[in-house]
This record gives C-alpha cells, structure tokens and sequence, in this order.
C-alpha cells in the first residue's frame, strides 16, 4: 500500500510525568515520542508529583510545559481527597477533570462515593469529567454521571463487561465518550506469560475474550489513546514494578497494521485518534498539521532507540505494517526520518491564559 497523509493524531490519555518524574519523562522528552509517532497533541495527566490538583500546581505546571513542549499539550486537573471545594474553578483552565476511582500508579484517588458524587457535582456539564473506574465500579459512576446530567469519558476500557456497561448506560441516555488503549486491543493476559513486569499495567491486560468483545464493539468506542505511562527499566526490573506503559511511539504502527490486515477502515482510524478527541475534548484542529505514513511493508519494531526517555516498548519485535515518515505541525516539518525536528517550547499549552504577547495581550489557544 501506498504513502498516506492523515490529520495529526490527538492523544487524549498520556503521563509525561513532570513535575517529580523526570526520570521517567520530561515534556521535552515526552513530546518529541509524540511527535514521532504521529501525534501533535496530547492530553496530559494529573497523577505527577505532586499532583495537579490546586491552581498554583496548575501554574506551575503549565509554565513547564511551555518552556519545553514541542507538540500542543492541554493539562488535566486531578480530582483528590482535599479539593472538592475547590478544583472546578479549575475548569476553564483545563482539558477535563480526572478522577481515580480504581487504584493505580500516584496519589490520587477517590474512593469514598459521596467524596465522587460531590466531585461529579460540582464539575460543569460542558467539561468532561474522565474516570479511571474498572469492572464493577464502572456501573456506578456511571449512574453517577447520568444523575448529574454530566459528561463522562471512561479512560481505557478493557473489558467485554465495561463497554457492555457504557452501551447500557447510553442506551438510558447518559452522555458518554469512551476510549481503549492499542495495548489492550493488541495483547491479552496471555502474553504477561512473555513480557512479565513489561506486560504490568492498569487496567491489567485481559482476556482473549475481553480483547475480542473491544474489537467487536469498536463501533460504539469514540477515541483510541495510548496511555503512555513510562516508568523506567530500573524501576521495572525493581523488586516492585510500577504498572504501566510507553505508547506514543507504537500506536500508529500497529493501528496502521490493522488497516493493512483489513480490521480497521483507515476513516475509522481517522475518527478515533483525531475527528472524535477533538470534539469530545473541544481541541483545535488546523489543516496544515499532518503526519504522512506508509502502509504495507513489514518490518519488527525495534527494542530500543525510541524518543521516549524510558527507551522500552513492551512491543520489541513485533511485526508491523506502518511507519511513520513525517509529521507536520501547522505547516512545519516537527518530526522526519527518525530526527525531531521541532525544538523545545514551540508547542502550545492549550486552554486558560498563556505567553503574553508583545501587546501585552495573552494569546487563547482551544
Ligand atoms: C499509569 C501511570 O503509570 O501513571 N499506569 C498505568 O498502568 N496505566 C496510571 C494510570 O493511568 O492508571
Ligand atoms: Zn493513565
């Protein structure tokens, strides 16, 4: 098959780990992995250390990842034990909030029901609220949401029950988006067999029959999103392995590999990774920015020599069907035959006041 151009890819669900991760990702680092897999915005969240859960976090933040990022990045805000009075005036200021209702890697979470029904609450309906609520959980937040008349996206559905769960929901009107992550559509428990600590990861791989149901219900599934959750080879290999995964790199080789198998129409790519984030996370889109690939020749994806600071891929060896050749951001050439083009600070931090201009106006992006 031939070279193709597609809209730049968004990925709506990535940590880049700053501040207080850095050796695991920088924005630098994090957005350069973007770039050369095809993606020129991303969706950044909150579990850093600390978290981003009050405004001056949130200032700080987004002043680091102006100074560094070299794709377009939006912020989330994190939903804790201590800012439910407080973070929807964050709002304006950020993509969507995200909660914690299962347990994971950082130090968000809210378990107590009438803490997340409080959260749900207060948000505006305008915003999405994203929750991370695996298995039975999800049906409850769920109804949470549809009683509040908000908007929920449910981060990386796995399971056959999950998205058995959101179709209900829908079906009684609740507003719901939903993403899946390539890892969870590509691999299953079976292969933990394989890639051990490589293959640890929340929601946890799945079965052959939970992969296959994600598949089979793709039609009612809004976004794919990486995920991209790098924890070091130090700290894999530890005798305590935080779960988790890079992703940025491998999502369009293997997602262009299934329109090359014929499992995924390429305008359905298109909608899942661009059209759909865009409009869920209300995002801006901008003709001039494009990643070219070509489709059909095979080759492995490699163990190591990745933009990621972590430099792993539980995909090493993995045979493929895409590749990126280039991507363009807003008509500049960022990323091309394995080079990053693109320098530190040229991307923008979307939503809320950013760099003044020499007007002394602040600029509004998304
Ligand atoms: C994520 C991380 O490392 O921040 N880990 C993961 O396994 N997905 C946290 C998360 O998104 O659950
Ligand atoms: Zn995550």
């Amino acid at each position: 098959m031939p070279q193709l151009t597609l809209p730049g890819l968004i990925d709506v669900h990535v940590h880049l780990r700053v501040p207080g991760g850095e050796q695991k990702e920088t924005y630098a680092t994090g957005t350069a992995a973007a770039l050369a897999g095809g993606v020129t915005t991303i969706l950044d969240m909150p579990n850093t250390s600390p978290p981003t859960t009050d405004a001056s976090r949130l200032a700080a933040k987004r002043a680091l990842a102006a100074a560094e990022a070299r794709c377009d990045v939006g912020l989330f805000a994190g939903a804790s034990t201590d800012n439910v009075d407080t973070v929807f005036r964050l709002a304006e200021e950020v993509c969507a909030l995200k909660i914690y209702v299962s347990t994971t890697f950082g130090p968000l979470r809210v378990a107590d029901w009438a803490l997340l029904e409080a959260h749900i609450s207060h948000w505006p309906a305008h915003k999405p609220i994203v929750v991370h609520a695996e298995g039975p959980l999800l049906p409850r937040v769920l109804l949470l949401g549809a009683r509040y008349g908000k908007h929920i996206h449910v981060a990386h559905v796995a399971l056959q029950a999950e998205i058995e769960a959101i179709i209900t929901a829908r079906e009684r009107g609740a507003y719901i988006t939903c993403e899946v992550t390539p890892h969870h559509l590509v691999l299953t428990v079976d292969d933990i067999r394989h890639l051990g600590p490589w293959g640890d990861v929340r929601p946890k791989l799945a079965s052959p029959a939970d992969r296959a149901a994600l598949w089979h219900h793709l039609p009612a599934i809004d976004c794919i999103a990486t995920d991209h959750a790098p924890h070091t080879i130090a700290e894999k290999t530890s005798a305590n392995p935080p779960p988790g995964l890079p992703g940025l790199e491998t999502m369009l080789p293997l997602l262009l590999t299934a329109v090359d198998d014929g499992r995924l129409e390429l305008a359905r790519l298109i909608e899942l990774t661009s059209t759909n984030p865009a409009r869920i996370f209300n995002l801006p889109r901008d003709p001039r920015t494009s990643v070219e690939v070509e489709v059909g020749p095979r080759y492995r994806l490699p163990a190591q020599g990745w933009q990621t600071k972590v430099d792993w891929t539980p995909f090493a060896g993995y045979e493929v069907a895409g590749r990126v050749l280039r991507t363009t951001l807003r008509g500049t050439h960022v990323y091309e035959a394995g080079h990053v083009l693109a320098s530190p600070g040229s991307g923008r931090i979307l939503f809320g006041q950013q760099v003044s201009t020499s007007t002394g106006r602040a600029k509004r992006y998304g």
